[in-house]
Formats: C-alpha cells, structure tokens, sequence
C-alpha cells in the first residue's frame, strides 16, 4: 500500500472584493453584525465580463499548484472536482478544467458535498492513490456562490456569509512511512438535508413547472440557498469535534499532537470553539474568513495554501482538515507532511 502525499498546492480569488458596507447598499445589515455573528470583514466575488466561471476558477488554482509541484497537467493522472455551484447542471466541473487545462483524456469526478466537499475529495484521491490505481492525482475545491445569492434583505441571514474562489491541492504517490494522508473521517445525516438547502428547481420540481409556480407564487424563495442558522451552527460545534477525534483515534495520535488545524471557514465563532475544545494556540489554526467568507469546497485549501505560503507548515507537522455542511456531511483528513 502507497501512501499520498502534497506536493502543491493553489488558489485562485476574483479581484473584486466586496466588504461588508457594501453589501449595506442591497440589504438591511451592519458590518457590525457581520463582524460579530461570523468574523467575516469581505469577501471576493466574480463580476460580469471578468472571465470566471467555477471550472475557470479551479483551472487558475490548479495551474499554480501543478507549476509549485514541478508538474505539467499532463502529469496529472486523476481529477476530482468538488464544488457545490458547478458551471452546469450537468456536466460535471472537473471535465471542463480538463479541457482548460488541456489534459490528456483522464478520468474527472466531481463531488458534490457542500462544504465538506473538499475533505471527501481528498480522501477519494488518496484511496486512489493508495491502491497504486493512480499516482499523480489533482483534487480541486471550487465555488461561485454571489451569482446564486439574495441579495434582499429577506436573504440577509445567508447571503452574508459567502464568498467565491478556488483551491487546488496536488497528491502524489510515495512509499514513505507515516507520511502523507494518515485517516479520514467521512459522514452523512440526510434526514437535515432540508436545513441547508437550494431546493428548486431540480428533477423534483422540474424548471418550467417551477417557473409557472413561481408566478402565481412570486414569494417562494426555494431557488435561494436556505439555511436553518442556529441548528446549522449547533451540530457543526459537535459534529466538527467527532470527525477530529474519530480521526486522530484512528491514526492513534492525540490532539496535543496537532500542529495546525485548517477547519472549513464557516463562521469564525466555529472554528474558536473547536479551537477551545482542543486546547490550540492561536498559531495552530488557519482562519482567513475574514478576508474570504465561506468559500465551500474551496475554503479548506484556499486556507492549506495560505497556511503554506506563509510558513506556517513544516516537515513532519501534523495536519487536520475537518468540515462540516449541508446534507448533513461533515469529515476530517489527517496529514503528516
Ligand atoms: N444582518 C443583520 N441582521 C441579521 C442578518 C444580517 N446579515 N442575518 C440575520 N439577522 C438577524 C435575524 O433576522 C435575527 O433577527 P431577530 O432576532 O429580530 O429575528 C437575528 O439577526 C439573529 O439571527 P440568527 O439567524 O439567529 O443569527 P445567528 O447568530 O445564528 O447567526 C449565522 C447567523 C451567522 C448564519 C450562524 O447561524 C451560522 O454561522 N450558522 C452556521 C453556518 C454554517 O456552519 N454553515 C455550514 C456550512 S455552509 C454549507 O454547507 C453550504
């Protein structure tokens, strides 16, 4: 059995930031509020005429973890694409980043996990890796979330919190020991799958018919991100923890082992309370919702490069990647660099 490990990592954001006195200008909110409730100061967004779409994004991401890993796209053997706003219903992100990139015809999966997107993408790449199947794998975190948002201030309780961009991470084959991806942790809790939603239209409510719906209901909002808040917030603070200890038990390694968290930016207040639980120094977690709200599938490695182009990461560190989101799905990947 092979073990994978990292070898570059990328990230992408559109130029145009948004701040939180902007977004006073569409809805009733406050950067106080905003600041409070999440931590988040701005945000990115993608505007018309600049080019970007989710698989351009992930392109651009990809393209400066392939040039840090010493690679060419046509190394790459595997692609998994996780995203949450895909540039079609079908198909998938994944095979438009493989034209982008002028790959070779490999395989493109992409996975749709919401905001553990990323966590369950790296760990599909790393079995790939670890039966020897694959040894040059891309995976790729990648959302546009502002071109779906209500920007009303009926929408005030979601739309603040999110933001677009791109991460790419690349996974390679080695033989070292205790090194490389050490466990994940993957779950799933489908009976709250409508506490964090984007219902319609969809197969259930096919496009037309919801158009027709909606003019005789012209207040049904179904077609904008839904988020229960409060109960979202509740089993993210619990389910957050219980990836991160399954985890570690699993690799028999303790949290005072830990060297650096890189928990999905969610909400600043999460990730404090996580930190807390663990016992971490202020240096041990990446937080960058600040600059970037919840970005999704992106958040985690837009925050791993980061952490990286930082020096925040050293040989031998312990790395834990832990998410929590819509479906309910939530995990966490365990790294030894
Ligand atoms: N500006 C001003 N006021 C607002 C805003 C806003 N942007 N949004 C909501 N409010 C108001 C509400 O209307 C409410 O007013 P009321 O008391 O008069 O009714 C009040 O503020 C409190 O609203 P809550 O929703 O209770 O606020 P809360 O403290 O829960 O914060 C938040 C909301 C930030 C969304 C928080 O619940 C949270 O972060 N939840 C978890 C998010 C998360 O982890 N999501 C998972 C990943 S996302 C994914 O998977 C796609």
């Amino acid at each position: 059995m092979y073990q994978s490990k990292v070898i570059g990592l990328g990230k992408y954001v559109p130029e145009r930031v948004v701040t939180n006195d902007e977004l006073t200008n569409y809805m009733e909110t406050s950067d106080e509020w905003i600041r409070e409730r999440t931590g988040i100061e701005e945000r990115h967004w993608v505007e018309e005429g600049d080019g970007n779409t989710t698989a351009v994004m992930g392109a651009k991401a990809a393209r400066q973890a392939l040039e840090r890993a010493g690679l060419q796209p046509s190394d790459i053997d595997f692609i998994v694409f996780a995203t949450l706003s895909p540039d079609y219903y079908f198909p998938g992100s994944g095979v438009l980043l493989q034209d982008i990139l002028d790959m070779p015809t490999i395989g493109a999966l992409d996975v749709r996990n919401q905001c553990s997107g990323f966590v369950y993408a790296t760990a599909v790449a790393d079995q790939f890796i670890k039966t020897g199947m694959y040894k040059n794998v891309l995976v790729v975190g990648s959302e546009i979330q502002s071109t779906g948002l209500d920007l009303s201030t009926r929408g005030r309780g979601v739309s603040v919190i999110f933001g677009d961009g791109a991460g790419a991470m690349v996974l390679t084959r080695t033989e070292e020991k205790n090194k490389g991806f050490l466990a994940h942790s993957l779950h799933s809790q489908g009976k709250y799958a409508d506490q964090l939603i984007v219902k319609y239209p969809s197969s259930a409510f096919p496009t037309q018919r919801y158009f027709e719906h909606l003019k005789e209901n012209p207040d049904d909002t179904s077609h904008f991100p839904y988020m229960n808040g409060n109960f979202v917030f509740k089993h993210a603070v619990v389910r957050f923890m219980e990836a991160i200890m399954e985890v570690l038990q699993k690799a028999g390694v303790s949290k005072q082992e830990i060297d650096l968290l890189i928990p999905h930016q969610a909400n600043l207040r999460i990730s404090q309370f996580v930190q807390k639980q663990l016992g971490l120094k202020d240096e041990q977690i990446m937080n960058n919702i600040q600059k970037y709200g919840n970005t999704t599938a992106a958040s985690i490695p837009i925050a791993l490069t980061e952490a990286w182009e930082q020096g925040k990461i050293k040989e031998g560190d312990l790395i834990l990647q832990a998410a929590f989101g819509s479906g309910f799905t939530w995990g966490a990947n365990l790294l030894r660099w």
